[in-house]
C-alpha cells in the first residue's frame, strides 16, 4: 500500500458522550435524563444494562486524560450532560457540574488536547420530557439557556462547539421508531421535534459566538449513504426516499433550502403531519440557517433501499447485501461511502469545513491471556475509511479532522454493554482500561500524520 500523508493541519482525536462513559448517573446533584428512565425501564435495554456506572469517567477523567496522552490524541470530543448543570432543564444551576467540565477541561489544555464540545448528545433532562419534550417548543428555548450557562463558564477555554449530535437519532430513533429514549412511537411528535432540535441550534449558536469569541461552531448529522438495490425507478424511489428522511430533512434547512418538497408531500399523504407544518412560525426557517464554522458527520454504514423491504415507513429499508463484509452490530463494512458522503456533502451543501466526528466499528474481539486484544479487524476498518477520507481530501473536501468512534467501551443505547466500539477496553467489573491493538495502530498514525 501506498504512503498516505495527512494535510498538516489535520487534527485526530476519539470522541464519547456523557450517558455512554460517565456513570455517577445520581451524584453531586445531577437531575435525572431520559436516559435514566429508559434504561431503568425492563425492557428497554438489552440485559437491563443501564448507565449508572457505565465506565465511571466521572471518577476516572484524570486517568482517562492520561489515557489520551499515551494515544497521541490531539482533540478529544465530549458531551456535556445537561441535567448535571441543570436537573430541572432550566432555572436553578448546578455549580458541581459545571466544576466537573471545567476541571475536565482544564486537564485537556494542560495535555494539550483540544476539547470539541458536544451539547447535546441525548439525555434530555427529564423534567422537560416530562413537558413534552422536543416536540414542545419550549424545550428548544430551555436548550438555549442551557448553552448560554455551559458557554459563559467554559467559553474562554472551549473554541469548539457542537450544538447537537444526530438530531435524526433523537427524533425518530426516539420518537418514531420507538427504540432509544424517551421511547414513542409516533410520526407528528417525531415531525415536531426534528424541527425544534433544528431550531434550538439555530438559537444557541450566536449565543455560542457571544460567550466563546474565536470559536468555531457546529453540528453533527449522522449520515447514510442511500442506494437503490437495482436499476428499477421504485428502488431509486425507496433509496431517495431514505435519502430525504436521513440526509436532506436537516442537511436542506440548515442550508437555507428549507424542508425538502418531495419529503413534506410524503409525509402529508402518510398522514405524518395532520396539522401541516403549524410547528414551523415565522422566522424560523431563517433562524435554522445560522452561518456555522463547520459541519460535523457521523459515518458507520450504508443502505440500501428497496421496496419489498418496508412499508411507507423508511426506516425499515435497509437490506444487508448478500455476503458483505459486516461488523458485529451487522453493519455493513463500506468504506467508499466515507468518500461519497464527504463529496456529496461538499458539492452539494458546501460547509466552509467539514469534520469526521465519528466513526469506528463495533467487534467483541477481547483480551487473550496476556492481556492483549488483537481487534485486527478493527484497524482494517479504521485503515480503510482513513484512506477514503484521505480520496475525499485529494478531490477538494475541505476535512480538518477525523475522530475515532469511540475513545473506550461504552453504554451503546439500546444494545448496552453488548457491543464494544472501542479502541481501549474495558473491564466493566472492574473498570480497568486496555488499550487495544487498534489504539496502537492509531497511535502510530497520528505521530506520523498518516500510514
Ligand atoms: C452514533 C452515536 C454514538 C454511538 C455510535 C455507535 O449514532 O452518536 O453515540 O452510539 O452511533
Amino acid at each position: 500500500m501506498t504512503n498516505i500523508t495527512f494535510p498538516n493541519d489535520f487534527t485526530w482525536g476519539c470522541a464519547t458522550a456523557s450517558y455512554q462513559i460517565e456513570g455517577a448517573w445520581n451524584e453531586d446533584g445531577k437531575g435525572p435524563s431520559i436516559w435514566d428512565t429508559f434504561s431503568h425501564t425492563p425492557g428497554r435495554v438489552k440485559n437491563g444494562d443501564t448507565g449508572d456506572v457505565a465506565c465511571d469517567h466521572y471518577h476516572r477523567w484524570a486517568e482517562d486524560i492520561k489515557l489520551m496522552t499515551s494515544l497521541n490524541l490531539q482533540a478529544y470530543r465530549f458531551s456535556i450532560s445537561w441535567p448535571r448543570i441543570l436537573p430541572q432543564g432550566r432555572g436553578q444551576v448546578n455549580p458541581a457540574g459545571l466544576d466537573f467540565y471545567s476541571r475536565l477541561v482544564d486537564g485537556l489544555l494542560e495535555a494539550g488536547i483540544t476539547p470539541f464540545v458536544t451539547l447535546y448528545h441525548w439525555d434530555l433532562p427529564q423534567a422537560l420530557q416530562d413537558e413534552g419534550g422536543w416536540a414542545n417548543r419550549a424545550t428548544a428555548e430551555a436548550f438555549v439557556e442551557y448553552a448560554n450557562v455551559v458557554s459563559r463558564h467554559l467559553g474562554d477555554r472551549v473554541k469548539h462547539w457542537i450544538t447537537h449530535n444526530e438530531p435524526w437519532v433523537v427524533a425518530f430513533l426516539g420518537n418514531q421508531v420507538g427504540i432509544h429514549a424517551p421511547g414513542l412511537q409516533d410520526w407528528p411528535t417525531a415531525l415536531a421535534a426534528s424541527h425544534h432540535l433544528l431550531l434550538s441550534h439555530g438559537w444557541a449558536v450566536p449565543v455560542l459566538r457571544e460567550n466563546s469569541p474565536g470559536a468555531e461552531v457546529g453540528i453533527t448529522l449522522n449520515t447514510t449513504v442511500a442506494m437503490p438495490a437495482t436499476g428499477s425507478a421504485v428502488d431509486y424511489h425507496a433509496a431517495r426516499d431514505v435519502d430525504g428522511y436521513m440526509n436532506r430533512w436537516f442537511m436542506d434547512p440548515l442550508y437555507g433550502r428549507r424542508y425538502p418538497a418531495d419529503m413534506v408531500a410524503a409525509y402529508r399523504e402518510r398522514g405524518y403531519l395532520p396539522n401541516g407544518l403549524s410547528f414551523i412560525r415565522d422566522g424560523d426557517l431563517e433562524d435554522i440557517t445560522a452561518q456555522t464554522d463547520f459541519l460535523g458527520i457521523n459515518y458507520y454504514t450504508r443502505t440500501v433501499a428497496d421496496e419489498s423491504t418496508g412499508s411507507d415507513d423508511p426506516s425499515t429499508r435497509r437490506i444487508p447485501p448478500a455476503d458483505t463484509e459486516v461488523t458485529d452490530f451487522d453493519w455493513e463494512v463500506y468504506p467508499d461511502g466515507m468518500f461519497e458522503i464527504l463529496c456529496r456533502v461538499h458539492f452539494d451543501y458546501r460547509p466552509p469545513k467539514i469534520y469526521i466526528t465519528e466513526n469506528g466499528a463495533s467487534y467483541s474481539d477481547g483480551p487473550d491471556e496476556n492481556g492483549r486484544v488483537h481487534d485486527e479487524r478493527r484497524t482494517s476498518f479504521l485503515r480503510r475509511h482513513f484512506a477514503a477520507a484521505h480520496r475525499a481530501i485529494e478531490a477538494g473536501v475541505p476535512l480538518k479532522g477525523y475522530f475515532v468512534w469511540s475513545l473506550m467501551d461504552n453504554f451503546e443505547w439500546a444494545e448496552g454493554y453488548s457491543q464494544r466500539f472501542g479502541i481501549v477496553w474495558i473491564d466493566y467489573p472492574t473498570g480497568q482500561r486496555i488499550p487495544k491493538d487498534s489504539a496502537l495502530w492509531y497511535k502510530e498514525v497520528i505521530a506520523a500524520n498518516g500510514f
